[in-house]
């Protein structure tokens, strides 16, 4: 019988007796799912846990300074800061393929948590333990949509399950695994984790990095924060947060179309805002939101973000769009 206190007993003893006197990172993420992963493998394993946050160059803005800030101060966990930005845009040059930029973003992720790994062995002197385990915030949905499930289609690889390596030297620990979304947030209430972290909106790991269709630049990705960061902004003015479950604001930066913007014609980009409403992401609706809301996006991002001159909306239910245009 599932209740969260249930959970969290289990997994406790369970992460105890897999990890015994070791040592484990965590990657965190900024989202729900690792916040709750990283509190839980806390609760089991106290300091032997160090967890790792790659800025990997893809996050939103102002994404970075929360984990940073609100992460610990919630906490008190203890947090290594990795600056990978330059390694990952270098792995993504000139790669437009959305699986192959998830399959590269999954292997970065690991190589930084490997190099992170022996700094924290070094860091720990002659009485540090090896790291023997990452811990990911893998969820039930995650597993299913890249094939890891029973007899389903392989839809996408995500960047912590079917995005791994192959020579993988971690043993992983996914303590929710079994485990949907809403799930997910009653635990990490159970955890006393803060209301702004458990009732985050769903971000991926990959970042904007798959929501750029094309090839992800330095100049795309600041194009696509600014865009991102009105929309989110005026979303949140609007109240319209808790309505939707989350809405991923995508630069077609393939595509350009003819715009007439102060003294004359441009050949601008189309930015796709995709809010949609669901229960645990293996379905989704679009989200009705109101028109105002949306006229005073597309306003500020035509008007405030540079090569932009048209926003689109997407009004596609998954099935059969996914909720990420990659
Ligand atoms: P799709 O696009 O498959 O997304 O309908 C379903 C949910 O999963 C999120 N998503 C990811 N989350 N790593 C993650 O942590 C990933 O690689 C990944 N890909 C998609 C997406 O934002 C949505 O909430």
């Amino acid at each position: 019988n599932w209740t969260t206190v249930n959970v969290v007993d289990e997994q406790v003893a369970l992460i105890r007796e897999q990890v015994g006197s070791k040592r484990a990172i965590c990657g965190l993420s900024g989202g729900v799912d690792s916040a709750v992963a990283a509190a839980l493998v806390q609760r089991a394993i106290g300091s032997q846990l160090t967890c790792v946050y790659v800025d990997h160059g893809l996050m939103r803005k102002g994404e970075t300074e929360q984990v940073e800030k609100d992460f610990v101060a919630a906490t008190g966990i203890q947090l290594k800061v990795v600056d990978a930005e330059e390694r990952f845009l270098t792995a993504l040059a000139g790669v437009s393929d959305p699986e192959e930029k998830r399959k590269i973003i999954g292997r970065e992720f690991i190589r930084v948590f490997e190099q992170a790994q022996a700094e924290i062995v070094a860091e720990a002197g002659e009485h540090g333990e090896e790291v023997e385990f990452l811990v990911q915030g893998t969820l039930y949905p995650d597993v299913v949509e890249s094939g890891g499930g029973t007899g389903t289609a392989n839809i996408k690889s995500h960047h912590n399950v079917g995005g791994l390596p192959e020579d993988l030297q971690f043993k992983l620990i996914e303590p929710l695994r079994k485990l949907f979304k809403d799930e997910v947030r009653m635990v990490g209430q159970e955890l006393g984790l803060p209301e702004e972290i458990v009732q985050r909106q769903p971000f991926p790991g990959p970042g904007l990095g798959i929501r750029i269709v094309g090839e992800v630049t330095k100049e795309r990705l600041d194009l696509l924060r600014e865009a991102d960061a009105i929309a989110r902004e005026e979303l949140t003015l609007a109240g319209l947060d808790r309505e939707i479950w989350q809405c991923p604001v995508v630069l077609l930066a393939d595509v350009r179309s003819v715009g007439v913007q102060g003294d004359g014609r441009t050949y601008g980009h189309p930015i796709v805002l995709r809010p949609v409403s669901s229960e645990d992401a293996m379905t989704a609706d679009w989200s009705r939101l109101p028109y105002e809301a949306l006229a005073k996006i597309s306003t500020r991002i035509t008007n405030e973000v540079k090569d932009v001159n048209r926003v689109v909306l997407d009004v596609t239910s998954k099935p059969p769009g996914t909720i990420e245009w990659e």
